[in-house]
Order: C-alpha cells, then structure tokens, then sequence
C-alpha cells in the first residue's frame, strides 16, 4: 500500500496523549487512515455499524464512485464493457486483472465448458427440497453442497486449486439455477450443451425440453448476457463482504459462496428486483398509472413503511449506470418480443420521472438502481419472478470468488473478527 504524504492525529478531550495514525492512499477514490494499532495505542476501538467509513480490506477488482455514477471492473467503464464485451471475457478480466486476446479468450471458453455438469448425485440432494421451495434456499443449500463433492481437492492456500474452484463455480451456476427452476415446475432437467454460448446454454436449461430442439433468440441471448455482465461484481457489498468474512476462517471456497448466496437473498441486496417487480405489479392491480401519486405520497410517510423499491444505494448518489444499460436493454428486449407496451414499463417510467422531480427523492439522492429495469426484462424473457434473484447470484458468483481469491492471495489478510461496543450487564453473581 502506498503512504500518502499526510498523516492523521487523533486527539482526546480527556488529554490522553494523541495517537497518529498513517495515511494511504489509493489509485482512486479517498485515501485511507490505518487504524490497525489503534486499540494497542490508545486501548480504544472505533464505532462504525453497517461500515459507513471502513474500508475491510484493499482491492484491485472493481471500483465505483458513487457521486459520479461511475463503475470500473478492473479501470474499464462498465458501459465499455456492456457495449463490447461478453459475460465470459468480463469473467476472465474480473479473475486475471486483463481481458482476454483471442487465444487466451477460446482457451478459457473451453475450460469453463469441461466444468458446466454437475455431479449426478446433486439431483438427488436437490430432490430432498420441497417442490414450492424458494429457489434461493435451493441455491443456498446447492451450492453449500458442491464443497462436499470437492472438499479434499480444495486447499484455498493454493493458488490452483483457489483458480479451478472459480472455474468450476461459474461453469457450474447457471446448471443449479436451471435445476431449481426445473425442479420447482415439474419438468425434467436438461444437460448443459457447450456448443451454445453461457447465456444461451443458460436459456436452453432453463427453457427447453427433452422433445424438441431449442433455438436460442440472439437478442434474448444479448440481453441475459448482459445482465450477467451488469451484475457481475460490486466491489465490497453486503454479500461480497460476506464471502469474504467467512472466506476468511479458511473454510472451503463454495461454502463461503454460499454465504454469499443467502445474503444476496434479502431485499435490501439482490432481492430488491424481485421486491421491485412486485412492488409494480401490486401498484398496476390498484390501478396503475392514475395511482402512481397517492402510492408516492406512501414511499414519502416514513410511517408507512413503504420504500421505493429500486429506488436508492449506500454507494451511488448519482445514477446508478447499470440502470441507465438495464434501460436500454429493457427497451431492446420488450420491441424483440412485441411487449413496447407492456404496461409494467410504462409504470416505472412513469415512476421514475415523477421520483427524479420530487424533492424527497432529489434532497435523498435517490436514482434508480440496477433492480429498477431488470425485473421487467428478466419478466419478458419468462423468467419467474422468485428467480430474479437466483440470476443475480449466478452473476455475482464471478466477483465473489474473484474477491475470495484474492483476499486469500493477500499476504496481509487475517480472519475477519469486528469488535463491539459492550452495552450488556457487566459481571455479576447467580445469587
Ligand atoms: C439500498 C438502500 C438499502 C441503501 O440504504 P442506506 O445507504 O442505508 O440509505 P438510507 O436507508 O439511510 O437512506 C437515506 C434516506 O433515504 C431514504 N430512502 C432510501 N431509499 C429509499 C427508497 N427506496 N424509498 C424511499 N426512501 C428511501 C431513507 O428512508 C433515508 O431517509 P431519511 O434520511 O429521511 O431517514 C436503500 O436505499 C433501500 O432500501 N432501497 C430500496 C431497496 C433496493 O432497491 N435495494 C437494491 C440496492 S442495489
């Protein structure tokens, strides 16, 4: 880590002596104030819940400034990446730190292609869920169940088998996310093809059957590929931070991404498009466009309890630039299928330019997120809405294990353990 040229010095009203603290700065964005002796300096902690200040750890994968609107996986502008790029090529970048030229690009296709089946006792284990189950707890549990098929071929202080982990992992996701969804409507599971690419390889599990051939739509295929490249990775968020705090006691890597999985589920995270779809779907059932208003006025009375779902990050204070994408991709999509006037779109655009108007929302800098549009699009494409999350994590899986891969790769990574301020009984006697 470079030393920036100030430091800091932390003072006490009470005159105990004060503590200087170095400073580090990054490649971009706010420099740093290691803390790291500061309890063996003043026997103090720091207080931050929910990490508003503290960077965990140093990163070289992705980077977002949040005032600006910007994302950068590995320097390159996620609209860059979006407009030129495929998910795979965006998989090898987020993993090596380059993309990839044409042989390292084939070469790479063909490796995650030799991981895409699962081992044939996983349909067995995923036999044992009940059909109605939530796909994400299928997931969870899935994917917590693949470290008991290569627990003794996992050492994650080896740096090939930390790689093979991440090869099988993003190989391996869109097949459990196919299975769940196969098993949930009763139909029979399909194997991976490799000949087809990993969005369309991913639309013909999911929607094909053993009966007739499947011909994957082009643009459909476009449009998923690019969702998976939108969410691909988000620097240290709630389930990244996750991976890597469990990651972190040694455990085996996919049962740290598991981790990630069950929390990615909740609806501040990655079940946000899921909240948001039903969000639209319950204001179109009360009447829609004409009841836009009075259902603003509910997000605005904090006694409500309502949110604007989509609406809103810790990070962006801006435009979330995976929304203005998610936008056009939407546009794309819905002219494909002959749904320009699906009326769940008309609803959000409507919702967005009023929200984008209104005070709360312009004093809040609240935009729309990532989760805004890709509920509709992942709704065009017949994808259910209990899955949408399920494709987040498939998506994600990437900037998790590459986030994994290189905390463990980090010489100075530790075990990842908060501390508390103690507000409890202090000691006292069973009488
Ligand atoms: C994403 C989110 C959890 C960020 O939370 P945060 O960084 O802790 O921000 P806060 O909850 O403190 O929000 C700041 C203010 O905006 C309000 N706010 C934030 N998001 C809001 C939303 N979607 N609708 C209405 N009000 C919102 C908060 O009530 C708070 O108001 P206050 O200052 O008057 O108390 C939050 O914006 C949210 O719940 N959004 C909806 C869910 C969502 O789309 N999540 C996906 C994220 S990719």
């Amino acid at each position: 880590m470079k030393l920036a040229d100030n430091k800091a010095t932390l003072s006490f009203s009470n005159g105990a002596p004060s503590v200087e603290l170095p400073v580090y700065q990054g490649t971009v964005g706010p420099d740093v104030i290691d803390i790291r002796k500061l309890y063996g300096q003043s026997g103090m902690f720091t207080y931050d819940p929910g990490f508003l200040s503290t960077a965990a750890c140093q990163s070289a994968i992705t980077y977002i400034d949040g005032d600006k609107g910007e994302l950068l996986y590995r320097g390159y502008p996620i609209e860059q990446l979006a407009n030129n790029c495929n998910f795979l090529e965006t998989c090898y970048l987020l993993l090596n730190g380059e993309l990839p030229n044409a042989q390292e690009k084939a070469a790479f296709e063909a490796r995650v292609n030799q991981h895409t089946m699962v081992h044939d006792q996983m349909q067995y284990f995923l036999r044992g869920f009940r059909r109605d189950a939530h796909p994400m707890a299928v997931l969870t549990g899935l994917v917590g169940a693949l470290s008991a098929f290569y627990h003794d071929s996992t050492d994650v202080h080896n740096a090939e088998h930390r790689e093979i982990a991440a090869i099988r992992l993003i190989a391996k996701m869109p097949t459990l996310v196919a299975m769940a969804y196969k098993y949930g409507v009763g139909q029979p599971f399909m194997y991976p093809q490799n000949d087809l690419s990993y969005a369309g390889n991913f639309m013909r599990m999911m929607f094909g059957n053993p009966c007739e051939e499947y011909k994957v739509n082009p643009v459909v295929e476009r449009a998923l590929d690019r969702i998976f490249i939108l969410h691909a990775d988000h620097e240290q968020n709630a389930s990244t931070s996750t991976v890597r705090l469990c990651g972190s006691s040694g455990t085996n890597p996919f049962a740290a991404i598991s981790a990630g999985v069950a929390c990615l589920w909740g609806p501040a995270h990655g079940g946000a498009n899921e909240a948001c779809l039903n969000m639209l779907e319950h204001i179109q059932a009360n009447g829609g466009i004409a009841k836009v208003g009075e259902f603003m006025e509910q997000v605005k009375d904090k006694s409500s309890g309502v949110k604007l779902m989509g609406f809103g990050h810790r990070v962006y204070k801006n435009y979330d630039p995976r929304a203005k994408l998610m936008q056009e991709t939407c546009n794309e999509i819905l002219a494909e299928l002959g749904l320009e006037n699906d009326p769940l779109f008309a609803l959000a655009k409507k919702l967005e330019k009023i929200a984008l108007e209104d005070d709360y929302f312009v004093q809040r800098k609240l935009y729309p997120n990532v989760d805004f549009y890709s509920g509709i699009v992942q709704r065009a494409i017949g994808i259910p809405v209990n899955l949408f999350t399920g494709i987040f994590a498939l998506a994600r899986t990437v900037g998790w294990i590459a986030q994994l891969n290189e905390q463990m790769g980090d010489p100075e990574y530790k075990i990842g353990r908060p501390r508390q301020l103690f507000t409890g009984a202090a000691t006292r006697n069973v009488k």
